[in-house]
C-alpha cells in the first residue's frame, strides 16, 4: 500500500518537530515547506538520514514551493510569526493572517482533497480564516489546540498527584487563549472525577496554570514560543487522520449551531478520521460552563472583526 502523504508548511520550531514525529512513525512521507531559502531542503535531508537509525522508509524532503506538495492527503499550517515575551497570541493577528491566505491558497491549489490542520496563532482566527480562503467544507479544515490544552492540563493533574500521565482524561473547550474554558466535571483519573481527588482551590489552580500555559514557556524561552507540547498534539491529530483512528479529541472546529454558537472557529470535542472532523460531539453545560464558553467565543469574534477592517 502507498504511503500516505504529508505537507508541513513552516519549517521553524513547530513546523520541523512535527515533520520530525511524522517522518519518524514511518508510514507518511513528509514534505517540508518554508520561504526562507534551503531551510526546509536542509532540514528535510537531515531528518531523512535519521530514517536508516530510526527504521523507518518513509520519504522526507523540503521545498521553497508547492509543486512537491501535490496530492497530499494532509496539509498542516505552522508558517507565521510565534510570540516572545510582553506578546499575546492576539498580537501576532495580521501578519500570521496574510501569511495564512497565501499558504492556503497554495496548498489547496496543489492538494485540493486534503484535509487541512491549522496550528498557527492566534489558533481559531486563523483557522477561520484558511477555511473562509479555501473554499473546502468545514469538515476539511480544523486547527490544533484542545489537545495541547488538555495535555497541559492532565500534565499538571499527574504531577499535582503523582500519577501516570496516561490515567487522566480532560476536556478543554473554547478558544486557545486565556479564556479557554477547561471542563473540571468531565476530567478524570483513572475513571475517578477529579472533583473526588482535589479540593476545589487546587484545581482553580490548576486550571490557571493551563491557561497561562503557552506564556509560561515563552516567559522561559524568551525568543519564541512552545513547540515540543504541540508538535505532539499536532502529530497526534496527524495519525487519527493518517490511520482513520475516530478518535475523540478537542479541537477547534466551525460551529453551525452547536453549543448555541454560529459561524465561529471554536473548541469541542470531535470524532477526528480520514475525512477530518467526522461529527461533533455534544455535551450538555451547565450555565456558568456555557457563558465561560460565549465569553471565549466572543474572542474569537472580536479578532474577525479587526482582520476584516484591516483585509
Ligand atoms: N510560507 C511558508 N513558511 C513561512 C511563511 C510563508 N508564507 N512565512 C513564514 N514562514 C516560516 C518562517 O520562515 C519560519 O521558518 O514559518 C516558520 C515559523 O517558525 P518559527 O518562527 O520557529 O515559529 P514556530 O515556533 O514554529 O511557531 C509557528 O505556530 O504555535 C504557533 O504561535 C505559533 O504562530 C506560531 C506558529
Amino acid at each position: 500500500m502507498a504511503r500516505k502523504k504529508v505537507t508541513v508548511v513552516g519549517a521553524g520550531n513547530v513546523g520541523a518537530t512535527t515533520a520530525q514525529r511524522i517522518h519518524g512513525l514511518g508510514y507518511a512521507d513528509v514534505v517540508l515547506v518554508d520561504v526562507v531559502e534551503d531551510l526546509p531542503q536542509g532540514k528535510g535531508l537531515d531528518m531523512l538520514e535519521s530514517g536508516p537509525v530510526l527504521g523507518s522508509d518513509a520519504q522526507i524532503a523540503g521545498s521553497n514551493g508547492y509543486e512537491a506538495t501535490a496530492g497530499s492527503d494532509l496539509a498542516i499550517v505552522t508558517a507565521g510569526i510565534a510570540r516572545r515575551p510582553g506578546m499575546s497570541r492576539d498580537d501576532l493577528l495580521l501578519t500570521n493572517m496574510k501569511i495564512i491566505g497565501d499558504v492556503t491558497r497554495s496548498v489547496v491549489e496543489h492538494s485540493p482533497d486534503c484535509v487541512l490542520m491549522v496550528v498557527t496563532n492566534p489558533l481559531d482566527a486563523m483557522v477561520q480564516h484558511a477555511y473562509e480562503v479555501s473554499g473546502f467544507p468545514r469538515h476539511q479544515v480544523f486547527g490544533m489546540a484542545g489537545v495541547l490544552d488538555t495535555a497541559r492540563f492532565r500534565t499538571f493533574i499527574a504531577l499535582e498527584l503523582d500519577v501516570s500521565v496516561e490515567d487522566i482524561q480532560a476536556v478543554v473547550l473554547g478558544s486557545h487563549g486565556d479564556d479557554m474554558v477547561p471542563l473540571v466535571r468531565y476530567t478524570s483519573v483513572g475513571g475517578i472525577p477529579l472533583t473526588e481527588l482535589l479540593p476545589d482551590e487546587k484545581i482553580e489552580q490548576l486550571v490557571q496554570r493551563t491557561r497561562q500555559g503557552g506564556g509560561e514557556i515563552v516567559q522561559l524561552l524568551k525568543a519564541g514560543s512552545a513547540y515540543y507540547a504541540p508538535s505532539a498534539a499536532v502529530c497526534q491529530m496527524a495519525e487519527a487522520v493518517l490511520l482513520d483512528k475516530k478518535r475523540i479529541l478537542p479541537c477547534s472546529v466551525y460551529l453551525d449551531g452547536e453549543y448555541g454558537i454560529q459561524g465561529l472557529y471554536v473548541g469541542v470535542p470531535v470524532k477526528l478520521g480520514a475525512n477530518g472532523i467526522e461529527e461533533i460531539v455534544q455535551v450538555d453545560l451547565t450555565q456558568a460552563e456555557k457563558d465561560a464558553l460565549n465569553l471565549s467565543a466572543n474572542n474569537v469574534k472580536e479578532l474577525l472583526e479587526v482582520m476584516k477592517n484591516a483585509a
